[in-house]
């Protein structure tokens, strides 16, 4: 497995975030995981990452055992991956050329003119090229989103985390960044952890694709098989139904906060 996850319990003061959650997924595969806001999908990426610790169970990335590694070796890891942030964290007073090279820069032993010509592959692959000398103020949302892309991706990292690719964009770049993870997972032979509410989004891109509820994983398969499901909670979320009982779940737990 390229990635794993096993019994792994989170939680935020008295919040139980994740009781018992597991997930599997095999090198090369893309996996998109869904579910309400707050049900704990960006949390679920950063412990993959080691940037938030489990309280129990075990987290493996290809193979490595990485929820008690010391930060060191973390960084070792880490390297293996490329993540897209929910809210891309660009260096502000870089400009989008400084921005994806930074990791060559600091982590490889690349030259400046390898740098420039990754730098500008990725940049024309991202639709991006041209803009090179922009700072991320200068910048709309879907540019910013793409060029937290190309970071991800600079280093070709064997596993992609995106949280919420194509959230914010308009359908046409959406469909161009959809096309785009496809690609780098064909071409690449990337495993990819894809967090995306959007529908268009999270049936063209996963070989199997399962909801997060209750701080399980409801249900896990096919898209076909998602498409086909009779779990009421699934069901209502795919189809964005207002009647169902997530919503009265939902409003309850929102209540419940108050
Ligand atoms: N560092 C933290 N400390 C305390 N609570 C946190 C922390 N990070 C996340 N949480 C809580 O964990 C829950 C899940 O957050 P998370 O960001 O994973 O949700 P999400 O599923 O990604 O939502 P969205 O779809 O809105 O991005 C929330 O209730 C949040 O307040
Ligand atoms: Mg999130």
């Amino acid at each position: 497995m390229m990635i794993e996850l096993r019994g792994v319990y989170k939680q935020f003061q008295n919040h139980q975030l994740f009781t018992d959650l597991n997930l599997s997924i095999k090198a090369r595969e893309t996996v998109v995981l869904f579910g309400p806001s707050g049900s704990g999908k960006t949390v679920l990426i950063k412990m993959c990452l080691g940037l938030i610790k489990p309280d129990r169970g075990e987290i493996y990335l290809d193979g490595e055992r990485i929820d008690n590694l010391p930060e060191k070796q973390l960084t070792q890891i880490r390297m293996k991956t490329g993540t897209l942030f929910q809210y891309y964290a660009l260096f502000d007073s870089l400009t989008v050329s400084q921005n994806v090279a930074f990791y060559l820069a600091n982590h490889t032993d690349m030259t400046e003119e390898e740098i420039n010509t990754r730098v500008r592959e990725i940049l024309i692959q991202v639709n991006l090229d041209g803009n090179q000398h922009l700072k991320p103020a200068e910048l709309s949302g879907g540019m910013q989103k793409r060029v937290g892309i190309a970071r991800a991706l600079v280093h070709q990292p064997k596993i992609i985390f995106y949280d919420s690719p194509t959230d914010g964009l308009d359908p046409v770049t959406a469909d161009r960044i959809i096309d785009l993870i496809k690609k780098l997972d064909t071409d690449l032979g990337t495993t990819s952890l894809v967090i995306s509410n959007d529908m268009n989004t999270a049936f063209r891109v996963a070989d199997r694709m399962g909801m997060i509820y209750n701080g399980n994983i409801l249900q896990i398969g096919t898209p076909g098989a998602i498409a086909a499901s009779k779990d009421p909670y699934v069901y209502q979320f795919i189809r964005g139904l207002e009647t169902g009982p997530l919503l009265d779940e939902m409003e309850k737990i929102t209540s419940d906060n108050d």
